[in-house]
This record gives structure tokens, C-alpha cells and sequence, in this order.
């Protein structure tokens, strides 16, 4: 009674060959860094919200030890009230930074106090300055970071997470995978050993070290907290629309599950009267 009508069939493999075909690219495009390991988060999912409380205490993160090295050129002073800061919280956040004003009237430039309107102000004036001072790498603007990594929030939070003092024995081992004698091994210069980073060698000074922030909700700033509270509020700057879009989700789910039983119920009086 069940034969599958043939070009169901053939539709059927072509779906079943595409969606091999996705996950395949995905797992080799991945394949040069190691796979950060996955976390909970709370945004994750069909019902994934940002936790406000961890997104506050990541922006503090943020503000007291990342931005000074690190830019954040899409999101505004006035995008914070997403955090549930209200008009006057922002205004003081925006007034502790001094932005270039001006032309006035006489044409010249001056130094006003940062507004809601303003960007995050940028830590360096020029990428040739950052570099100067970090020994000749770019810190990266943070703005879509997590979009921009595979596994973006999992892996902000394992380069983190991940500083060491020095590399493992098995880091030593030279293109055809054998041993370099500890008389020949050479670490470059300035740099630091993290093992979630490409290569083990990053540029960046391990910035998070316990009790680096004071939070003000009584939350033990361990490194592990302020990593996972600093990539909640990266993870909304870089998606700030998530919430709308995930409820606006569960509406068209919603709606095409009631559609389907509605065409069913259709379905079934249609051909009730012609059997
Ligand atoms: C003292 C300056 C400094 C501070 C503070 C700092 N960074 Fe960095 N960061 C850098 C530099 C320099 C690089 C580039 C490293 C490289 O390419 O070797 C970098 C790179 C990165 C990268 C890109 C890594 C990659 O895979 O390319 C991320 C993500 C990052 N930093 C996040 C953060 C976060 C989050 C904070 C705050 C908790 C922070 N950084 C604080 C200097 C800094």
C-alpha cells in the first residue's frame, strides 16, 4: 500500500545528500584550530535569552580590563539600556570617556565628554599605535567576535580560559612530529602560550587574572566567571537582535504547526466524501 512514489524519493536523497553536504563543510572548515569545548549558555536554543546580570557584569569585564586594548566600533553608549541600564546610568557610563568635539565656531577642535550617541570610544587612535603596543599584533575589534570565530562564544571563552605557563612537552616537537631537545627550543619573544590559540602563540597578555574586577552584585570573580560573563555581553554585541529573533522563531513555528493541522483536518473532509 505504502509505495514511494518515486520523485519523493529521489527528492528525498537529493534533501539527505545537501544536508551531508552542510554538515561535512562545516566539520573540515573548523579543522585548523582545536575545537573549543562547548559551554552552557544562556542564550542558547530555541528559548535562549541573555542573562541581564551576567551581561552587566560582562560589560564591566569589558569596560575595566578589555577596552583598553580592544575596540568596540558598532555598539553605542544608548545600545547599553538593553542591559537594563536606564537613561541616567547611561549618561554617567558615557560621560567617563573624553571624545574629540568640535569644529566650534573659531574651527577648532576640542575635548568634550563622551554622550549616549557616541560609539565605545576606541583605546588606540590608529592601528599603527595599537600595534606599537603589543608587540606588533592587532587586538581585533571585539564588536562581532563571536560571529566572526567558529564557535564563536565557546571559544572566546576557552581563549580565556586556556593561558598556561608554558606549553606542554608535546608543543615540542618539530614538522615531522619528532622531539626538539630543550637546548634547541625557542619561545618568541613577548609572547605568551595559550593552548585554545592557533599555533599556542598569542600576543595577547593573559588578561583576566582572579579578582581583576570588583562586581558590584557580590559575584566571585573567578577568571572562569568573568571569561563566561564577558562572552555573554560580546555574544550580545554581536547579535543584539537575538531575543526578537528567536521569539519571532517560535511564532512561525507555531504558526506552521497549526497551519499543518489545519491542512490535515482540510485534507481529511476533502477526501472523506470521495472515497
Ligand atoms: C593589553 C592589551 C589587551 C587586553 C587588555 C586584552 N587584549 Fe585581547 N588581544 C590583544 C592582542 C594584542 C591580540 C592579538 C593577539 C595575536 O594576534 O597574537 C588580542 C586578541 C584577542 C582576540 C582574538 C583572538 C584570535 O583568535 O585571533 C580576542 C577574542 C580577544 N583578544 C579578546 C579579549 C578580551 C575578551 C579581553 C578582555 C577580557 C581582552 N582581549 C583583553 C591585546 C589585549
Amino acid at each position: 500500500m505504502t509505495t514511494i512514489n518515486p520523485a519523493c524519493r529521489a527528492l528525498t536523497l537529493a534533501l539527505g545528500a545537501l544536508v551531508l553536504g552542510i554538515a561535512f563543510a562545516a566539520a573540515t572548515s573548523a579543522s585548523e584550530a582545536p575545537k573549543p569545548k562547548a559551554q552552557d549558555w544562556s542564550f542558547q536554543g530555541l528559548f535562549g535569552t541573555f542573562d541581564r546580570a551576567a551581561q552587566q557584569r560582562g560589560f564591566q569585564v569589558y569596560k575595566e580590563v578589555c577596552s583598553g586594548c580592544h575596540s568596540l566600533n558598532q555598539v553605542a553608549y544608548r545600545n547599553l539600556a538593553a542591559l537594563g541600564y536606564n537613561e541616567d546610568q547611561i549618561k554617567a557610563i558615557a560621560a567617563t570617556v573624553e571624545m574629540q568635539g568640535g569644529p566650534n565656531d573659531e574651527g577648532e577642535m576640542f575635548i568634550r565628554k563622551g554622550k549616549p550617541f557616541d560609539k565605545f570610544k576606541n583605546p588606540f587612535p590608529n592601528e599603527n599605535a595599537a600595534r606599537a603596543a603589543n608587540n606588533g599584533a592587532y587586538p581585533p575589534d571585539l564588536s562581532v567576535i563571536t560571529k566572526a570565530k567558529p564557535h564563536g562564544s565557546d571559544y572566546l571563552y576557552a581563549l580565556l580560559t586556556n593561558y598556561k605557563e608554558k606549553p606542554p612537552e608535546s608543543y615540542w616537537v618539530d614538522n615531522d612530529g619528532k622531539p626538539i631537545p630543550p637546548a634547541k627550543r625557542k619561545w618568541p619573544e613577548g609572547m605568551f602560550y595559550n593552548a585554545a590559540f592557533t599555533g599556542g602563540a598569542i600576543a595577547m597578555v593573559p588578561p583576566l587574572a582572579a579578582e581583576a574586577v570588583a562586581y558590584q552584585d557580590g559575584t566571585k570573580a573567578t577568571v572562569a566567571q568573568m571569561a563566561k560573563d564577558v562572552t555573554t555581553f560580546l555574544a550580545w554585541a554581536a547579535e543584539p537582535e537575538l531575543e526578537e529573533r528567536k521569539s519571532m522563531g517560535r511564532k512561525v513555528i507555531l504558526f506552521l504547526l497549526a497551519l499543518t493541522a489545519l491542512m490535515y483536518a482540510l485534507k481529511r473532509k476533502i477526501w472523506a466524501d470521495l472515497h
